[in-house]
């Protein structure tokens, strides 16, 4: 799809916003912190739950697929939504500017899944943006907007949970994207550049007029390592504050998380009381 396309079906779609219920929840931080690991484990434990996962992949890597299991082949052809976009479009013959098959009734989540996306498990579906890796322009604009748009446009449920795994660092986090969000976990390390970037973020979550704006504190060693990150933030920037283990099995078993989620142990212990506060 050409992103003027992309740009024109994001138009359209924005026009018929969903209800945006169940818990709408964006995963940031600065590059390396466990954003992608923490993504897929909320969305393992919560389907495991029986709740209905939509499950987001921002980032043009693609990795999300692989830490929530799918398998490696399959995971390699999965097509980006920009593409999908495009097949509803030769299906439905609608030309851009005049998506009326398609924006006609809201989808719920197993719709747009079906239509977009894959499903990882019954009840865990996964779009992936794509977008052009090392773009001449650095910005994936027509991409975000045509993920946000979708992300709006989908009818949730109460119990439902729609969790993206956004792009490391600021660049990807505009309005556009934000908007069918309430909830942005900022993943951190405990070292001072990580906390500086979830820093900012927050802030520009803040002015994006996210409902809520939690720090996720990821890989601790040891409590005292929540002091010196007290020194270099403020800790009341932010409606919640967790931590989570360093676990060594997390990183013996990346990326696939679906197999720590199974057998428990401290990583995904902590995720779990994370999801149980959220959801
Ligand atoms: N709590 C943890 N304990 C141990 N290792 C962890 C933990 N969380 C994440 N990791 C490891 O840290 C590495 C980076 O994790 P991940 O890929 O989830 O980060 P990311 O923020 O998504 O990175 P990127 O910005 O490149 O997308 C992986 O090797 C992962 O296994
Ligand atoms: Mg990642």
């Amino acid at each position: 799809m050409s992103r003027k396309a992309a740009k024109e079906l994001s138009d359209e779609l924005g026009k018929s916003p969903g209800e945006l219920r169940g818990r709408r929840v964006v995963v940031a931080g600065k590059g390396g912190v466990g954003k992608t690991t923490l993504a897929a484990s909320l969305s393992l434990i919560a389907a495991g739950e029986g709740r209905r996962v939509l499950a987001l992949d921002q980032d043009v890597q693609q990795n999300l697929a692989y830490s929530l299991g799918y398998p490696t082949d399959k995971a390699e052809g999965l097509r980006p939504i920009t593409d999908e976009a495009d097949l509803i479009e030769e299906k439905t013959g609608s030309r851009p500017g005049g998506h009326g098959g398609l924006v006609s009734l809201n989808p719920d989540v197993s719709d747009v899944v079906d239509r977009f996306g894959v499903f990882v498990q019954e009840n865990l579906g996964l779009l992936v943006m794509g977008g052009v890796v090392h773009s001449a322009t650095g910005c994936l604009c027509p991409e975000n907007a045509l993920l946000g748009a979708l992300v709006r446009f989908v009818d949730t449920r109460d119990e439902d949970l729609v969790l993206m795994d956004a792009q490391a660092g600021m660049e990807p986090f505009g309005r556009s994207v934000t908007q069918g969000f309430d909830v942005v976990l900022i993943v951190s390390e405990v070292s001072f550049n990580s906390l500086k970037v979830a820093e900012r973020i927050a802030a520009l979550a803040r002015e994006l007029d996210m409902k809520e704006v939690d720090l996720v504190l990821n890989k601790v060693y040891d409590p005292v390592e929540l002091e010196s990150a007290a020194d270099t933030l403020s800790f009341e920037s932010f409606d919640h504050v967790f931590a989570l283990p360093y676990d060594p099995t997390v990183r013996e078993s990346e990326p696939d998380m679906s197999t720590i989620i199974g057998r428990g142990g401290p990583y995904s212990e902590a995720v779990k009381e994370l999801l149980d506060y959220l959801c």
